[in-house]
């Protein structure tokens, strides 16, 4: 059975700020589950980490890392679930932190963990066939083990996946932190540089055996200049190499049939709960209880390339000129706040911006809405397309990256209907404001049902996925 190690910052439900940490809360298991790989997955030991999962957890090794003239305490724990063993990596000086990453001293504290992730395999005595790491914060752990630990034995047959979530990250830094922090040397400076800096990601992209992304279409973007911030020479150097798998979300946890986070429970079959939810949600945001009236949904990070600017420049005249209610949830750049506080001291009656994050409260909104825009300008995946479809809310995109590869156009041949969901293809307010209002006359048409239940239907689980990540990791063999 192969063995494979996921690296990563973060991971549901131990700590996690946004998609990687779906993604790798649930990737692991549903390889585990075909039952033809032991998946490993190894992250810091946050202070943000319940004492519910600490009392599982077991110490397996304490040893010191030494980086530079830097030598560190570390100790790994590890606990199972659903078939997968979490390691933790603990040094509360580095992950006793008030947040999991955005400190100074990123750069450092990720180089730690990169060099316990590869010295922790000798102490557990697990060398992986595969080490499959995930973003900048892990992308060291390729460079450790390609420069410093391939001449030994055991790690010499270690083959290695970098996977880019997003590649706006890349985890640059001075020249100077190259020694003194990373512990490389001047052999891994051109590995390591890119546009005048030392950057994590490019090392690790040019570094890997494989490199994937998380869409495929998102792989063709990324080796373009409009998408790559920087990267695309590298990508396009490297392109044999890389390759796309759409990821999947976790069907145990979004699931509207038995998720004890919504009012009441639904199916495809039977959406009758799906109207409880939404009163539920009107009752909750105190917005007047409206069951045919179509309610928009906005969940995200209220940041730019979420699309947040091309929103602004429509959602004002389509909560006006349409008998909508619109809930946002989400928090980010203060502009995008304060925007929504406006348009709701605009349109009391209409519209709830909560400026917030918190995940029960956006399954409340997921299962309430009828329809959810993600207009994004890039996007390496979503995942909350994908939810919002299991949860019967019509979604609203562009297309670009997983949101190209997820979400199909929907229109009429005859009797038949295709699609599932509104795309459009330029970043423009216009071309958003009129696919929404496409999606309102849906929503009010007789082909709503249909369409509901078609959406609620596609297949966003993991399954597939999980198969080609196996056969990308065969490939590394031949
Ligand atoms: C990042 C991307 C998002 C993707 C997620 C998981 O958060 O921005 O598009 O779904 O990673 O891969």
């Amino acid at each position: 059975m192969k063995k494979i190690l996921f690296v990563g910052a973060e991971a549901m439900p131990f700590g996690a700020t946004g998609g990687l940490g779906d993604v790798m809360g649930s990737l692991p298991a549903a390889i585990s589950k075909t039952g033809k790989a032991d998946v490993r997955m190894i992250m810091p030991l946050y202070s943000q980490i319940k004492p519910e999962w600490r009392e599982k957890m077991k110490e397996e090794a304490v040893f010191y890392v030494t980086l530079s003239w830097r030598r560190q305490y570390c100790g790994i724990y590890s606990l199972e679930k659903d078939g997968v063993t979490y390691y933790f990596v603990d040094n509360e000086y580095y992950f006793k932190r008030d947040t999991l990453y955005g400190c100074f001293d990123d750069g450092e504290r990720f180089a730690f963990f990169s060099m316990a992730v590869i010295e922790a395999l000798e102490k557990l005595d697990f060398f992986p066939d595969v080490l499959h790491a995930h973003d900048w914060q892990a992308a060291l752990s390729i460079i450790y083990l390609n420069h410093i630990y391939k001449w030994r034995e055991e790690y010499k047959k270690i083959k290695t996946v970098f996977t880019i979530h997003n590649i706006e990250y890349q985890g640059k830094y001075d020249f100077a932190i190259l020694g003194d922090v990373f512990d490389l040397n001047e052999g891994e400076h051109s590995l390591m540089e890119h546009d005048g800096c030392i950057n994590l990601m490019k090392g690790a992209i040019e570094d890997a055996d494989r490199v994937t992304t998380v869409s495929s279409k998102y792989a063709e973007e990324i080796q373009t200049p409009e998408f790559a911030h920087g990267l695309h020479t590298v990508l396009q150097r490297n392109s044999r190499k890389l390759s796309g798998i759409l990821n999947g979300i976790d069907y145990n946890y979004y699931d509207p049939k038995k998720d004890p986070a919504i009012a009441e429970n639904y199916s495809s079959v039977d959406t009758s709960g799906k109207k409880a939810c939404k009163e539920a949600l009107q009752k909750e945001c105190a917005l007047p209880i409206k069951p045919d009236t179509p309610l928009l949904a906005i969940v995200t990070r209220l940041a730019s390339h979420k699309g947040l600017d091309i929103i602004e420049g429509a959602i004002y005249d389509i909560v006006s000129k349409n008998d909508v209610q619109l809930v946002v949830l989400g928090k980010g750049e203060t502009r995008y706040e304060e925007y929504f506080r406006y348009l709701e001291a605009c349109f009391p009656d209409k519209v709830r911006a909560l400026i917030t994050y918190d995940r029960d409260l956006s399954k409340r909104i997921y299962a309430g809405a009828d329809i959810f825009l993600m207009p994004s300008k890039s996007e390496p995946c979503g995942l909350s397309q994908m939810i919002a479809s299991r949860y019967g809310a019509i979604p609203v995109v562009r297309e670009t990256g997983g949101l190209y590869d997820s979400i199909k156009p929907f229109w009429m041949d005859g009797k038949k209907m295709n699609g599932n969901g509104f795309t459009f293809s330029g970043y423009n307010s216009h071309e958003l404001k009129e696919r929404c209002e496409a999606a309102i006359a849906l929503y009010n048409s007789e082909f709503a049902p249909k369409l509901i239940y078609k959406i609620m239907r596609c297949d966003f689980s993991w399954k597939k996925s999980a198969e080609k990540y196996l056969e990308l990791y065969d490939s590394l063999d031949m």
